[in-house]
């Protein structure tokens, strides 16, 4: 039995990786599962929200309730967003997709062939917008959270990816956890630290899900 916590509520979530072309066989990717995104839309779910998925290229199953729109790249997973956000009004933002920082700065409509007289290819990449500071930094924006995963330092570059993506929570994990079943966590707050974990990324997502809660109770006493 699963208290109907979020019910009235509407979560926006993206997840899994994002995936820029370079031509039309190859590309360049983040490594993620989708596993910790999906188990979120299917907490957000149970815990009675209305969900709307944004997932990038993954091999999940999408979770009873959510309504999944497919994307591949960061430009794509951006404008299914905003207009999500324009249309659906959601409360609450949830930015758990490994967004690539960078795409090839041209695609070619052919394969491109291989050079046989350099043993050297360079490739230029043009920075992709970070979805999650966009939605942090509007006028009217629902409650938004951001995941850090980061192979040190964590909860240092977690408080700094609070304030400069204008979050309200930062998940801050060990890049380890990325493609495992488990996580350990850090929920990092402008005012609050808490250790979550070691445990399963359902465990991760049920605990997100009181603590999304919180901060909406929080946000309406203000
Ligand atoms: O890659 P980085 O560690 O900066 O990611 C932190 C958070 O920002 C994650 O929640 C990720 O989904 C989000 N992000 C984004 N768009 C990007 C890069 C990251 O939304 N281009």
């Amino acid at each position: 039995f699963y208290p109907k916590l979020l019910s009235g509520k509407k979560v926006l979530i993206t997840a899994g990786p994002t995936f820029e072309a370079l031509d039309p066989v190859r590309g360049i990717t983040n490594s993620s599962s989708g596993k910790q995104g999906y188990s979120i839309a299917s907490a957000c779910s149970r815990y009675g929200a209305e969900v709307l998925l944004v997932s990038g290229p993954v091999h999940q199953q999408t979770p009873a309730g959510a309504v999944r729109f497919n994307v591949t790249s960061a430009e794509e997973m951006k404008n299914c967003v905003i207009q999500l956000l324009e249309e659906e009004k959601p409360d609450v933002f949830i930015s758990v997709a490994a967004v690539a920082d960078y795409r090839p700065a041209h695609f070619s409509d052919k394969k491109i062939k291989k050079e046989n007289s350099s043993d050297s290819y360079s490739l230029e990449l043009t920075k992709n917008p970070d979805i999650l500071s966009l939605v942090g930094h509007l006028e009217s924006k629902p409650l938004c959270i951001g995941f850090a995963a980061e192979t040190n330092d964590v909860i240092d570059n977690g408080r700094l990816k609070l304030q400069r993506k204008g979050a309200d929570l930062i998940v801050a994990n060990p890049a380890n956890a990325i493609n495992s079943d488990s996580n350990d966590a850090v929920f990092i707050t402008k005012d609050s630290l808490k250790t979550v974990g070691p445990g399963s990324k359902e465990a991760l997502a049920d605990t997100l899900v009181l603590e999304i809660n919180r901060l909406l109770k929080d946000r309406n006493c203000e």
